[in-house]
């Protein structure tokens, strides 16, 4: 018999790929989202709730079978991802016992960076509950590098792109990350935690000539030297995985698809 399953953040960048490819293996997955006026993908089920606020969980939960948790809000973390992970957790009916999957970020246990922190006391939290859980940590997907880092550095007027300097990254496609997602759904859960990196790793300048190329786009790169806790991440390396590279869609082949 098929589980059921409970997405929370099943409406975002992974979470809605997630849903595609369970709906495709014929899941009917329920969707928590916050927003009243959310679209969910056809064939899965919205449920209405925050998890800051601990409205809607139990109705969610109610017979979840697992869980596959990736909401997060990286500048409201603290409310969102360890207290909505304390109401989650505390929202499953005590008779039930469902595999919770989180998804995590490679390196949060070596971070300063807030958010990098409480993802981590999140991972925390989860360990220490009652409920058999598989923890992931996964690397920067492709949509992260092309719509965080590059993008927004570019400057159509200048043709120049502007990137903090010495980044390297090992990004992973969110249609391999959640393939993994979707088989540990179907694995017996072995309360552990995992790492998952993408195939290649590259420099920061590599990614950035690999987009400029399949763009068209002839414009200048521009290093600079901008320190803070987010972008000293990815020059620290703790966000590369080496001996764990998965996936087969590559960063050449994510362009060719998206642009
Ligand atoms: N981006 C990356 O490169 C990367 C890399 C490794 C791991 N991760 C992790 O992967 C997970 C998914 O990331 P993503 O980039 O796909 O996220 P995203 O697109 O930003 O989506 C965030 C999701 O969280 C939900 N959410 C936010 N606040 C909520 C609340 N108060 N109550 C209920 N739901 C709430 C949103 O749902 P509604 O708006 O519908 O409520 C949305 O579906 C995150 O845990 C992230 O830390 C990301």
């Amino acid at each position: 018999m098929k589980q059921n399953i409970l997405i929370t953040g099943g409406t975002g960048t992974l979470g809605k790929q997630i849903a595609q490819q369970l709906i495709g293996k014929k899941y009917a997955p329920v969707i928590l989202t916050s927003r009243e006026n959310a679209v969910v993908e056809e064939g899965a089920i919205a449920a209405f709730g925050n998890l800051a606020l601990g409205t809607g969980l139990q109705e969610a939960a109610a017979n979840a079978d697992v869980i596959i948790h990736c909401a997060s809000n990286p500048r409201n973390s603290a409310e969102v991802d360890i207290q909505g992970t304390e109401h989650l957790l505390a929202s499953i009916p005590s008779d039930r016992s469902p595999h919770i999957i989180y998804i995590s970020i490679c390196g949060v246990d070596q971070s300063s960076y807030v958010y990098y922190q409480n993802k981590y006391a999140t991972e925390k939290l989860i360990e220490k509950s009652r409920f058999p859980y598989t923890i992931i940590r996964i690397t920067q997907f492709h949509d992260f590098i092309l719509h965080r880092i590059l993008v927004p550095g570019s400057n159509e007027r200048e043709s120049v792109i502007e990137l903090p300097d010495n980044m390297s990254f090992q990004p992973i496609d969110i249609r391999d990350a959640a393939a993994y997602i979707v088989k540990c759904v179907e694995d017996k859960p072995e309360r552990t935690c995992v790492t998952l990196g993408g195939p290649e790793i590259f420099s920061i300048r590599e990614l950035a000539n690999t987009y400029l190329t399949r763009a068209g786009k002839k414009y200048a790169i521009r290093d600079t030297a901008v320190q803070n806790d987010f972008y000293n991440i990815f020059r620290s390396g703790i966000n590369l995985t080496p001996e764990n590279r998965a996936g087969t869609i590559t960063w050449a082949k994510f362009l060719q698809d998206t642009l």
